[in-house]
């Protein structure tokens, strides 16, 4: 699918009960095909805005649009054929992106299966897509047997499975040692290359943003310079 660019007019948003918004009139901008990390510390709002981005909760006030789509007047019907078909959430714990009890091309086939069958036709094989993201030594092994490395990796390729045109990222390097965060960026410097799709990730890791070569940060729920 050819890349969306996304945009955010005034998003904000206020979690019942809390007394400041998580996400205060936001602005932002990111063109189809073009990489973005949006960079801030624990609680400035990051997941916030990446799940608005997903669909996963319905803003406060403001408007997304993805491409052509605008978020907020989305059906919930419409948000399902959206996700993981235009737009793919890889959450912040790799585990809870995967099945465990499968292989990793299990998990890639699984996730292909919830693609209408026209466009399923035109999917790439599960080895093929994993091969094409330096992963296909992983293909026959049990999920539960990767490590934590392993799995961030398959998350992402579990992502693409559907070959979305945006993709987006929580904390993609989270919870990994050095080596393991490397390849991360590695292979997140190859799907960019190799992909095209818009990527859009919320970190608090300034490696990512330098991986993806354009960074915005958060403080306290809004950007500043
Ligand atoms: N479901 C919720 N209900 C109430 N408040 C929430 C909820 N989720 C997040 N918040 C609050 O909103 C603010 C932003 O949280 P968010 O999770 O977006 O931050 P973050 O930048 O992703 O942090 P981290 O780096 O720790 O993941 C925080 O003050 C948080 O306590
Ligand atoms: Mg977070």
């Amino acid at each position: 699918m050819s890349a969306v660019g996304v945009q955010c007019v005034s998003l904000t948003h206020q979690y019942p009960g809390t007394p400041v918004p998580a996400l205060d009139d936001v602005d932002l901008q990111v063109e189809p095909g073009a990489r973005l990390a949006v960079v801030g510390r624990s609680g400035s709002g990051k997941s916030t805005l990446i799940t608005l981005l997903a669909g996963l909760h319905r803003p406060t006030r403001g408007q997304i649009l993805l491409g052509e789509i605008e978020l907020s007047a989305t059906s919930e019907r419409e948000m399902l054929r959206l996700r993981g078909g235009v737009f793919s959430l890889v959450v912040q714990n790799p585990g809870r992106n995967l099945l465990l009890y499968g292989t990793a091309e299990d998990n890639i086939r699984f996730a292909q299966r919830s693609a209408p069958r026209d466009e399923r036709r035109s999917l790439p094989a599960p080895a093929d897509l994993l091969g094409e993201l330096g992963l296909g030594p992983l293909a026959g092994r049990s999920v539960s047997k990767l490590s934590g490395g392993e799995q961030q990796r398959l998350s992402i390729a579990v992502g693409l499975a559907r070959r979305p045109a945006l993709l987006l990222l929580d904390e993609p390097t989270s919870q990994l040692d050095t080596g393991s965060r490397d390849r991360v960026l590695d292979l997140l410097a190859s799907v960019c290359a190799s992909t095209g799709c818009t990527v859009v990730a919320v970190t608090h890791d300034p490696a990512v943003a330098e991986a993806l070569g354009a960074s915005r940060t958060l403080v306290d729920g809004r950007f500043v310079a």
